[in-house]
């Protein structure tokens, strides 16, 4: 505040003196006055305007349709056999073409007759088509197919409402199903999940599944990708196949606090808290606005990750139900999650394994803590008793199984989001208004145009 006004006095005292007061001052309305008015209407300016009606009134963002049960869209297929459930991909993956789960994803699902198509040809005969939110923004006028009314298309999106910049209401009517990590989503595709032990899908098994997962290109910057990817190392060690777990977790770390991230400002306000808490801990920060960088090679930088007893799995945002691979990355690596977020960890996270940023009255108590914790190995492997009963899983980017499920669901009724931004505003997260999607849009257009 204080370099703007002194470069505003700056300003002033150079400003020609030809120019009389009056019209001098008119200058500064004509040019500022319109970069004021940008500052107000860039993104995480303005709220929009929705009312939070709470889990049980989502039937008013949909319009549900009769024939329920008796199999008429059976009939309305006419010949096409149903034996195999179809699931086309029609847009790629966030910026990237490429979903990470391509041919069998269903391979280990309790439902398991449906296939991965990438072909848009087939798209007059598959049963489902799947459009993913990031990847159909940056494409906003990609010209939708036919909608048969057997047909159902599934919205998939990962990111909070200010991270999704699609024009919502243009899609009113137009998707049946949400694959969200909000739990009231039709298919809930949380970033990470955990199990009891010996009874789940064992997705790294699969040869498209999460074991093999691809990493996403460099060039996909969303936050979801912050943390490199913990298919290495850690992974194996908590997911040895003997039955026997390594109690001792203690003695695995040599250093004690990291934070990761790639974006230096967001709604959770990370930076700050991670501020306030290196008052009293030491805190090594990676990324772009950390002293640090993570090297490219991602087992390296998981070697480097797996050597520290707590990370700070801030969420950057207070959004509903949102918790990401930050929190489950941390359990792969055996190491005490640090959380901060919307979602309830007591229903989402492994109970007993974590830290909650804001359980404590301040960062002062916060710290106390987990230097407690940090330095009494008993203390610090109490963290892990979950070990013994539950497996953490390796997620799918949507979860297919329920997808699967659901297509072989006869007694489901079809049903359309009529006001998808209303659902999607039932957050406790802000959504971008309009005129936010719209300056996006502009910026968006102008480093286009400049070539980036
Ligand atoms: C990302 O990189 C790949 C390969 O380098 C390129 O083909 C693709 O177009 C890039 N995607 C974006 C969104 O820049
Ligand atoms: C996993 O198994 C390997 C060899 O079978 C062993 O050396 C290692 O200590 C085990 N790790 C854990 C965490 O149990
Ligand atoms: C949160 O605080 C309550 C009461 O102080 C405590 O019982 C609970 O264990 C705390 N939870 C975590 C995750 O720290
Ligand atoms: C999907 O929504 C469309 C409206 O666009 C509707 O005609 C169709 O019956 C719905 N299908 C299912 C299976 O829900």
């Amino acid at each position: 505040m204080a370099a703007l006004w002194r470069f505003w006095r700056r300003c002033r005292l150079q400003a020609p003196s030809s120019i009389s007061n009056r019209n001098r001052n008119l200058l500064y309305v004509i040019v500022l006055f319109p970069l004021l008015l940008m500052f107000l209407l860039i993104p995480g300016g303005e709220i929009a305007n929705y009312k939070y009606v709470g889990d049980t009134a989502k039937d008013v963002f949909l319009t549900t349709f009769g024939h329920d049960g008796d199999g008429s869209d059976d009939v309305i297929r006419g010949t096409r056999s149903v034996e195999n459930k179809v699931v086309l991909l029609w847009t790629g993956f966030f910026e990237s073409r490429a979903w990470r789960e391509t041919s069998d994803p269903f391979k280990t699902c309790p439902v398991s007759n449906c296939e991965i198509s990438l072909d848009k040809r087939r798209v007059e005969e598959v049963d489902a088509v799947m459009f993913n939110a990031r990847a159909l923004a940056l494409n906003d006028d990609t010209e939708l197919p036919e909608h048969p009314p057997w047909q159902v298309w599934i919205l998939h999106n990962s990111e909070p409402p200010y991270y999704i910049f699609l024009h919502l209401r243009r899609f009113n009517n137009v998707f049946n199903w949400t694959s969200w990590y909000r739990a009231d989503a039709d298919i809930f595709s949380p970033y990470g999940d955990y199990v009891e032990k010996g009874g789940y899908y064992d997705y790294s098994d699969s040869e498209d599944g999460e074991g093999a997962r691809v990493p996403l290109p460099n060039n996909a910057s969303d936050d979801r990708n912050d943390v490199v990817d913990s298919d290495s190392e850690a992974v194996q060690s908590e997911t040895n196949t003997t039955g026997e777990v390594d109690e001792d977790v203690y003695r695995l770390h040599d250093r004690i606090i990291f934070f990761a991230s790639s974006n230096c400002r967001d709604p959770g306000r990370r930076y700050k808290k991670v501020a306030q808490l290196k008052q009293y801990l030491p805190i090594d920060e990676f990324g772009d606005c950390g002293k640090y960088q993570c090297p490219k090679d991602n087992d390296q930088c998981e070697r480097t990750f797996a050597r520290y007893q707590f990370v700070l799995a801030f969420e950057n945002g207070y959004c509903r139900d949102y918790i990401t691979e930050k929190l489950w990355n941390a359990y792969r690596r055996l190491q005490i999650p640090i959380v901060s977020g919307g979602a309830d960890y007591q229903k989402f996270a492994i109970p007993g394994s974590y830290i909650d940023y804001d359980n404590f009255s301040n960062v002062e108590n916060l710290a106390a803590h987990i230097h407690r914790v940090s330095t009494n190995p008993e203390i610090y492997n109490s963290y892990f008793a979950w070990r013994k009963y539950y497996d953490v899983i390796h997620a799918p980017v949507a979860d297919w199984c329920q997808i699967c499920d659901s297509l072989n669901d006869k007694g489901r009724k079809p049903q359309v989001y009529k006001d998808l931004e209303g659902w999607v505003a039932q957050d406790s997260c802000p959504l971008y208004t309009q005129y936010q999607v719209f300056w996006t849009q502009v910026y968006l257009g102008i480093f286009k145009m400049l070539g980036f």
